[in-house]
């Protein structure tokens, strides 16, 4: 019998003491520390090894394994690392087990690639897998012993592995519960030495939460090589899987993806489905957004109705709630948009997320556009970020927006002074501050 200690941890940022507290001393969240038992066998002492010099250490220049999903590919940094440890989060439902089933059909024609799944069983996996087509070869076990998936994996070596999820993992060591953080960390922790040392490329699925109260994916977060967050309400068909952390490759990547009757497609031209750029509304504009090394135009859209509440509200989807109240208040103050007695509400079109200061310039635009009710000129698109004395500062990388926005046929760009001009068609407006943009990039009715 192994010696168990009792440890508690924190589910939200791991953080772990010998005693339990009702606030975590880590991350001041009430209520989050939960029992967490942890075997003696996962702490088992390995022999001292020699340090070498960085000249001397044999770097075998990892080949990377395709994956089949080339926006999934792209956020990897060019294809899953042999022997790697990826984590894909995301709510139920997004998509997880459809994306990684399809990037299984696709290794499965050249290398072997096993699912193991402990939510569904091995039929429902294969009504799926009719769906989309193409996954004959994918093996499978349906599986939820820890101790069993390891031996299987050890001994049948497939190149590339998925568990779907690591929540349903169980290890009879660990005293608690399925999806207890103690069970989680114990399964992670040992599957990413299985990974190393039998050379498979393991993918955990991990569900969390919108507010990521859920046991398991942030404990993870330190221990895999790569981060994956699968995004994208269910009620719209789009999805972006974006990398939070990746010791392989840039965080910066996005990948947009559409969810068909017949799986997840790639979108490889996210623009011309999320910036729509013809006819302008009261209340819309396109911002040009970097998103990594890819610039992609985004519909913003603003609501400015009169309340007669004491605080109006300001919602934002898609945008970050503190930017939003920034822009709000540097519009009244600097530019006469008085937002003082209506509520403000700011979405992104089709249901993305965008926190980049870039898009600063096309939020304000659309809200003052909605609070005067004139629209954006036509086939006019802005970036820039908003000081917080309404002076304009350039955005970073503004060449490829600009071309970006030349490809999709855009006449102008509203951006602020030192935005390199383009070439082509395309006019670039130049606005110092905030009234000018304003000026500049809405129907001649707002000069007033
Ligand atoms: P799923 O991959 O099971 O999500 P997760 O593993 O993240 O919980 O699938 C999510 C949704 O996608 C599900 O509600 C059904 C839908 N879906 C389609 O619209 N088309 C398809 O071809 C498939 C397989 C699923
Ligand atoms: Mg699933």
């Amino acid at each position: 019998m192994a010696k168990t200690a009792v440890q508690f941890a924190c589910t939200d940022c791991g953080y772990s003491a010998g005693r339990w507290f009702g606030r975590c001393p880590g991350c001041g969240e009430f209520g989050t520390l939960v029992e967490d038992v942890l075997s003696a066998s996962s702490a088992a002492k390995a022999p001292p090894k020699p340090v070498l010099r960085l000249a001397d250490v044999q770097a075998e220049d990892a080949q990377r394994i395709a994956t089949g999903v080339a926006e999934l590919d792209r956020v990897l940094g060019g294809g899953l690392v042999p022997a790697s440890l990826v984590l894909v989060g995301g709510e139920p439902g997004v998509g997880k087990s459809t994306l990684l089933l399809t990037a299984l059909a696709a290794i499965s024609k050249e290398r072997r690639a096993l699912l193991v799944t402990g939510e569904e069983s091995s039929a429902q996996v294969k009504l799926r897998a009719a769906r989309l087509g193409g996954a004959e070869r994918v093996e499978i076990l349906a599986e939820t012993d820890l101790d069993n998936v390891l031996a299987t994996l050890e001994t049948e070596r497939p190149d590339v592995c998925v568990i779907d999820s690591v929540q349903t993992l169980y290890s009879q060591d660990v005293g608690s519960a399925p999806g207890s953080v103690g069970q989680v960390r114990e399964a992670a922790a040992r599957l990413l030495r299985t990974a190393k040392q039998a050379g498979v490329a393991t993918i955990l699925v991990g569900h969390v939460t919108k507010d990521g109260t859920v046991a398991g994916p942030r404990v993870l977060e330190h221990l895999v090589d790569c981060v994956l967050q699968f995004e994208g309400d269910r009620y719209h068909a789009h999805r972006v899987l974006r990398a939070v952390k990746n010791r392989f490759g840039s965080t910066n990547e996005i990948g947009v993806f559409e969810m068909t009757g017949t799986g997840l497609k790639g979108v490889p031209d996210p623009s011309e489905v999320f910036g729509r750029t013809a006819g302008s509304e009261v209340g819309s504009a396109v911002a040009c957004a970097l998103e990594g090394t890819r610039p992609i135009l985004l519909e913003l859209q603003a609501l400015v109705a009169p309340t007669d509440l004491a605080m109006p509200r300001r919602v934002a989807t898609g945008v970050d709630p503190k930017r939003l109240a920034m822009i709000v208040a540097v519009l009244g103050r600097h530019a006469r948009v008085a937002l003082g007695s209506a509520d403000v509400f700011v979405n992104v079109a089709g249901g993305v997320r965008i926190d980049e200061p870039g898009a600063d310039l096309a939020i304000a635009l659309a809200i003052a556009s909605a609070a005067r009710g004139v629209p954006m000129r036509d086939g006019h698109a802005a970036f820039g970020e908003i000081g917080l004395t309404g002076r304009l500062r350039p955005a970073t990388q503004a060449e490829r927006r600009l071309e970006e926005c030349a490809k999709l046929g855009l006449a102008a760009v509203v951006a602020p002074p030192g935005t390199p001009e383009p070439r082509g068609k395309l006019r670039v407006v130049n606005a110092d501050k905030l009234p000018q943009a304003i000026t500049a990039g809405l129907t001649a009715a707002a000069d007033n």
